[in-house]
């Protein structure tokens, strides 16, 4: 019976200090429980490969999207890899242009840095009359961030755009993943004939990496050196203050 007593009152002392630590350094805890996050997604990272790599069919579009999302996001390269399961086509730009809005009983198609989806389930907006027609049959990549819907606008080619622009496009990219089914690949700018990715591919993928690159520095910077404001009012005076989401430092100027 003293047993049980004992073990009762080491497991109370044990969760009173676990709910002072959580009081005391409420980001202790935020730590831990990111890190268990992030571990779970690491095994679920791990169980998707290792699924993968049984499933030999589709191993091209895998090794070919592997650039972009996996070096941002774990989640979205697992939605990747799911969505290309499916075998895959190799279309020519006249082959996807017969998918256009009208589009036939399968389609419409759309394709974004080289990737064909099937927007069928999303027809009131990329059928005929819908406000995002001109998507269909094409590779219009850069006017998903210009919107710039003119012929010369719906462009595949990306190059020059702001950093901005590229993480807006990577998201658009995943964002078709997650919502469109995923029919294969488009013969130009970014893939050969095979299916292979081109040098234009890597340099898209590199420039947008390298814009998560800016923004994750940007933000660090932005935690180190908070923005500062200033504002005037006849009641308090003139104040400068400098605040990031965590701390304010104020102080009266006057
Ligand atoms: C660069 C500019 C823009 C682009 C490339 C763009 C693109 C798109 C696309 C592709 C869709 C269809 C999404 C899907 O498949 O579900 C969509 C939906 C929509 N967009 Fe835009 N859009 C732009 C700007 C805007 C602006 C400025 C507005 C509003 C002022 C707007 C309002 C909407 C609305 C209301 C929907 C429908 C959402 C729904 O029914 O679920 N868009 N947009």
């Amino acid at each position: 019976m003293n047993r049980y007593v004992n073990l009762i009152l080491i497991i109370s002392i044990g969760v009173g200090m676990l709910g002072v630590g959580m009081m005391v350094w409420p980001e202790w805890v935020t730590g831990v429980m990111s890190h268990t996050s992030q571990a779970a997604t690491a095994i679920h990272n791990l169980v998707t490969s290792l699924y993968l790599a049984t499933t030999t069919t589709y191993q091209g579009t895998n090794s070919a999207h592997q650039g972009t999302s996996s070096a941002h996001q774990g989640t979205s390269s697992n939605k990747q890899k799911s969505s290309s399961r499916h075998r895959e086509r190799i279309f020519t730009a006249q082959e996807l242009q017969q998918y256009g809005s009208q589009g036939g009983t399968k389609g419409p198609y759309l394709a974004i840095l080289g990737r064909v989806y099937n927007v069928k389930k999303g027809k009131e907006h990329y059928g005929p009359g819908g406000g995002y027609e001109f998507f269909s049959g094409r590779d219009g990549s850069r006017a998903f961030v210009t919107g710039d819907f003119t012929e010369e606008g719906l462009t595949d080619d990306i190059s020059g755009l702001s950093s901005s622009d590229y993480i807006g496009l990577d998201e658009w990219v995943k964002f078709y993943e997650s919502d469109y089914k995923y029919v294969g690949k488009l013969i130009g700018r970014f893939y050969d004939e095979k299916g292979e990715p081109t040098s234009q591919y890597y340099d898209a993928q590199r420039w947008i990496s390298e814009a998560y690159r800016q923004r994750e520095s940007e933000n660090k910077e932005k935690k180190m050196f908070p923005p500062c404001n200033s504002e005037w009012t006849p009641e308090s005076g003139a104040r400068l203050w400098c605040t990031n989401r965590r701390y304010e430092v104020s102080f009266p100027v006057w």
